[in-house]
């Protein structure tokens, strides 16, 4: 499975790149809005850092600004994917990017149907949000679990990338559900190596070693 950094803080992306197991980013206008940054010059700078997927969302949400906003957001870098939701507009820019040979995420996905469509428009990565589903006392996993089937059943090529991640269980069970990408905010990837058996064994094989060796 992929693992993407879902944020727009440079630091933080530094900080997972260095770990030498990240494979993408996603932003959106509220992670880029929180930085207090100008919106193109953030996406040109996380692109420098990273060689992998950046997802860079438009503001847009009538298909003509969509597609403007895409192009400018596509010239940026190449590793840039013009993320857009998926409305009816957004499914007919997703088949116009294909069409122009740009890849497209297809975000605040929230039922199979919208997952199918985007698929067949030719989408690179569609974005279920899982905790938004759990939010609202629906579950989350069993829209990846359907997405999964669907795209299996008639092989699409889309990527499934499990979005509005937000504890590390949901991270196993995308894993254990075939999602293809988890996109993570940087405090749960930190959680992902953690466990108290592991800090108290290293403990004590220190300490063993300082008493027996010096
Ligand atoms: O980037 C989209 C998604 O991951 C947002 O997550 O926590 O705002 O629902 P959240």
């Amino acid at each position: 499975m992929e693992l993407y950094i879902d944020t727009a803080n440079l630091d933080e992306i530094k900080q997972a790149n260095d770990m030498g197991v990240l494979d993408g980013v996603t932003t959106n206008p509220s992670l880029i809005a929180k930085e207090k940054t100008d919106y193109g010059k953030r996406l040109a700078q996380i692109c420098e850092v990273v060689e992998g997927p950046v997802s860079a969302e438009v503001i847009a949400i009538d298909f003509d600004g969509m597609m403007k906003e895409g192009r400018e957001r596509a010239k940026i870098a190449d590793n840039i994917v013009v993320k857009l939701p998926c409305t009816v507009d957004g499914v007919k820019a997703c088949k116009a990017f294909t069409d122009e040979g740009v890849r497209t995420n297809l975000t605040l996905c929230f039922q199979p149907l919208q997952a199918l469509l985007v698929a067949k428009a030719g989408a690179f990565l569609v974005s279920p949000f899982i905790g938004r589903v759990d939010d609202i006392a629906e579950d989350g996993m069993d829209l990846i679990r359907k997405i999964r089937a669907i795209y299996d059943n008639y092989g699409y090529e889309t990527k499934l990338l499990a979005a509005s991640i937000r504890h590390p269980k949901h991270i196993v069970d995308c894993a254990l559900a075939g999602a293809d990408v988890c996109t993570v905010p940087f405090n749960v990837i930190q959680q992902m190596m953690k466990h108290p058996l592991t800090d108290s064994g290293l403990e004590k094989f220190v300490a063993d070693y300082k008493k027996a060796f010096g």
